[in-house]
């Protein structure tokens, strides 16, 4: 099948290719992203394989299917950049990645608590630079601290597993609890007991309605001083001005971010020339105790191993006119 994938960045590439040659697909990387203006480069081809930032809006599916494009394979488990009514309508089937590797987002989210408490990254400039002081470098331990889970599907049970592993106490919050969870040790509660009860908050919820700016001043209020907030979720689960104030306040102990609510203007490129306009990653960027990562809680050799293999199955079994398990459709 005649593949042209949008976004490509060089793992993208890798990893696709690794894995076609089990499957064949004729494919073609572009770096570009899939929008209105960048859909000429599909024609040609039976499919188009985007990412996250891809647009798959109204004007894009109807040019795709003008030039007879039949399927959107998504490398990725979120669909909300894809118009999936249009696609309907134009006879398009849309595909995606719904779970990969729930341990690589854990595993990062821990990455940045460890991280941000025992301040490696500072250690490593520090002794390279010839300065062996321990001045500012202390941490504490993880062992009998408590961690707060919100959302413990997927990512947050191997979350919540990683952390019972570290002797802390986990506290957790979902709309569904998870027996096998509660069997292991994990105590759900309100989340409001979550909030004034962890000395690390991490969030593994989707983004919807009841999520967007949970973590926020009146959560703020009801927090330990000196709290560590992760987010490997997404970025509009926190209210930022209010995560600055809490900052300023000293509330926040520690802050450690992959997602940010306004990161399709910034992550995945090299900005290291550009002037950066956003004004709030650049205050949250002054303070010490904030680390941000650019949305690489996937990155990992299983996690790029998985997306290529699902993208391209999910290929084959449209060409092979087979059931596609990982259709979206709506709803
Ligand atoms: P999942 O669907 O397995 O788990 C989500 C959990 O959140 C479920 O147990 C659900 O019941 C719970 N939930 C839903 N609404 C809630 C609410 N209002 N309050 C508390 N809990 C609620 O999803 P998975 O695979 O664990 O992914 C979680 C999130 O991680 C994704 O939605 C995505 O935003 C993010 N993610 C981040 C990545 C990264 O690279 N940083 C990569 C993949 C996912």
């Amino acid at each position: 099948m005649k593949v042209a994938v949008f976004s490509t960045k060089s793992y993208d590439q890798e990893y696709l290719e690794k894995m076609n040659a089990d499957f064949g697909h004729e494919i073609t990387y572009f770096d570009t992203p899939l929008n209105p203006l960048t859909t000429d480069l599909a024609i040609g081809f039976d499919a188009v394989c985007v990412f996250v930032n891809d647009k798959i809006d109204q004007e894009t599916l109807r040019k795709l299917a003008k030039d007879q494009v039949k399927i959107v394979a998504l490398r990725c488990a979120g669909y909300n950049n894809v118009d999936l009514k249009t696609a309907l309508e134009n006879n398009i089937k849309v595909v995606h990645v719904p779970s990969y590797s729930p341990e690589a987002v854990a595993e990062h989210a821990l990455a940045l608590i460890l991280t941000l408490n025992r301040k490696t990254h500072k250690a490593y400039n520090r002794v390279r630079e010839g300065n062996f002081s321990l001045d500012n470098l202390i941490g504490f331990n993880l062992h009998n601290k408590a961690v707060g889970v919100i959302g413990t599907g997927e990512i947050g049970s191997a979350f919540c597993k990683i952390m019972m592993g570290f002797g802390c106490r986990v506290l957790a919050h979902d709309i569904h609890q998870s027996e096998k969870l509660i069997d292991s040790g994990v105590e759900y509660t309100s989340l409001e007991e979550l909030f004034s009860g962890s000395d690390i908050i991490s969030l593994h919820c989707p983004l919807n309605t009841d999520t967007h700016h949970l973590i926020n001043k009146q959560a703020f209020s009801l927090m330990k001083k000196g709290v560590m907030i992760i987010n490997t979720g997404r970025g509009a689960l926190i209210h930022t001005p209010d995560v600055i104030h809490a900052l300023k306040s000293k509330k926040i102990g520690y802050l450690g971010l992959d997602v940010y609510e306004q990161e399709a203007e910034l992550f995945f490129n090299d900005l290291s020339e550009s002037v950066i306009e956003d004004e709030l990653i650049l205050r949250l960027l002054s303070f010490p105790n904030v680390l941000i990562t650019s949305h690489q809680g996937f990155l990992t050799k299983e996690a790029l191993s998985q997306i290529a293999l699902t993208t391209l199955e999910n290929l084959s079994d449209f060409e092979n006119d087979l059931p596609l398990k990982n259709e979206v459709k709506t709803r």
